[in-house]
């Protein structure tokens, strides 16, 4: 990685664990035990890509991302509610997860299932607590945050992940089940950035097409690490997808068709940014590094 950009993710990285731990316990938890299960997964140490991306989105529009750092931890702490369900063994059964046993392992399903449930109420209460803009613009993102984790978005996509298990899908579902699963997210991540920095509606439509771009490169990517990624550098099983029989891009494609599709998929993203200068730099260089990732 380009030492700039991973100077500023660095940066970036540790506002985002600091303001995580602070929302979580903003009130004194009602239940110990749940809380810790909370804390166990949500300060496990994932990428944080999520809120990195809240931010650079309002920097690619001229203001100052790191302010809406809030905004982004509400995201990561669904994300993180949508990776503990997706590991409980009613649906990807797997026992590791960012390096650490999964919190069904530790806390028991019935706990682990509360916990994601709780991160996302948490998440809306968090976004409500953003400053700095108008309510106006508060009550957009919540929407943006609300549609893409939903029935339409990642929720709808896991739906399609587990009705796909043990058979072959055709492309045009797999497609749509990435951009719900995994693309929603990625979505709301750089639009509710966007919204939060001002954006005008061309900026937001560019860095849409970017999202959506990135959020497909993404889960290609993911896909392709089942298969060939180093399981302690990934921090999670190896041959998950194979194991419980899922459509992947690899498994429709192949290999190297899917790495080709990733790298297609990544150009698509940095041409919808030609609108911009500098300010999407960052942007740029991240969405290259996420499909040369290892983790
Ligand atoms: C993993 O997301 C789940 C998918 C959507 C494929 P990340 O790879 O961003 O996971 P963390 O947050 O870094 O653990
Ligand atoms: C699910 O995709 C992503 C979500 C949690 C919504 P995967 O099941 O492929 O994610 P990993 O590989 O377990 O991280
Ligand atoms: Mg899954
Ligand atoms: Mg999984
Ligand atoms: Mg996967």
């Amino acid at each position: 990685m380009e030492a700039a950009l991973k100077a500023c993710w660095n940066e970036r990285k540790a506002l985002v664990e600091q303001t995580l731990k602070q929302e979580l316990y903003r009130e004194a938890p009602l239940d110990a035990k749940l809380a810790e299960s909370m804390e166990y997964s949500l300060m496990a140490g994932g990428k944080r890509l999520r809120p990195i991306l809240v931010m650079a989105a309002a920097d690619a529009v001229g203001a100052d991302g790191a302010q809406f750092v809030t905004t982004g931890c509400a995201l990561e702490m669904i994300h993180t509610y949508s990776l503990i369900h997706d590991d409980l063994p009613a649906m990807d059964n797997d026992d590791y997860r960012r390096g650490k046993l999964t919190n069904h392992k530790v806390y028991g399903a019935g706990l682990a299932t509360l916990a994601g449930d709780a991160l996302l109420t948490l998440a809306f209460e968090v976004l409500l607590r953003q400053t700095g803009v108008s309510d106006a613009t508060r009550l957009a993102v919540v929407r943006e945050m609300a549609m893409a984790a939903g029935m339409n978005g990642m929720v709808g996509g896991q739906a399609i992940d587990l009705a796909s298990e043990g058979h072959r899908i055709p492309m045009e579902l797999l497609k749509k089940m990435h951009m719900g699963k995994t693309g929603a997210l990625f979505r709301a991540a750089i639009r509710s950035g966007a919204i939060l920095g001002g954006a005008n509606d061309a900026q937001l439509a560019a860095l849409t097409r970017y999202a959506d771009a990135f959020g497909l490169a993404f889960q290609i990517t993911d896909d392709i690490l089942d298969v060939v990624g180093d399981e302690a550098a990934i921090g999670k099983p190896v041959g998950s997808d194979e194991r419980n029989h899922k459509s992947t891009y690899v498994t429709l494609l192949s290999l190297e068709k899917a790495q080709a599709l990733a790298q297609e998929t990544v150009d698509d993203a940095i041409s919808a940014l030609d609108g911009f200068g500098d300010e999407a730099a960052f942007l740029r260089g991240l969405v290259q590094m996420l499909i040369e990732r290892n983790h």
